[in-house]
């Protein structure tokens, strides 16, 4: 059985992971419209993982007797001025969702949850990769700097990366 505390804290989780899949998704579309298809394919991708992220919570909270909430949710920008700043703000973004990671950590071991901690363990390990991959698109497209061919190549990558984390056990 969860406790008050540890419920409340694993629903605002429900709403970070909620957030995350509809910021990636309006990412998405603008990357879309700007005519990348790898970028834009990257970013429907990770929108569904967050989803997926989201609804592993859910589960958790109602086969642990609670109740999980699925409340409503900020809407996300829809511009992002350039590709270099959209990856700065996907990367600020999980960083913000790895330090409520960590919260949830640190509540399950103050109320001595040791299931929820175990729980856990999961999204600690997939910040530390969402992360990763994030700095290293970073590299990338700061070694591009202002280059058209190497942007495409850039985007060619990136639809590569999608290949690659498709084919991995996921969420
Ligand atoms: Fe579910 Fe990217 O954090």
């Amino acid at each position: 059985m969860l406790s008050d505390n540890m419920q409340a804290a694993l629903n605002k989780q429900i709403r970070h992971e909620a957030e995350s899949s509809q910021i990636y998704l309006a990412m998405a579309c603008w990357a879309e419209v700007q005519g990348l298809e790898g970028v834009s394919q990257f970013m429907y991708d990770a929108s569904d993982e967050e989803r997926q992220h989201m609804l592993k919570l859910v589960k958790y909270v109602n086969e642990r007797g609670g109740h999980a909430i699925i409340s409503e949710l900020n809407a996300p920008e829809i511009e992002f001025g350039s590709f270099k700043k959209m990856f700065e703000i996907l990367l600020k973004h999980e960083i913000f969702v790895s330090q409520s990671i960590n919260e949830l950590v640190h509540i399950s071991l103050e109320e001595r949850d040791y299931a929820t901690h175990n729980f856990l363990q999961w999204y600690v390990a997939e910040q530390i990769e969402e992360e990763a991959q994030a700095r290293t698109i970073l590299d990338k497209i700061n070694l591009i700097g202002d280059d058209k061919g190497g942007l495409y190549l850039f985007d060619n990558d990136v639809k590569q990366l999608v290949v690659t984390s498709s084919v991995m056990p996921g969420a």
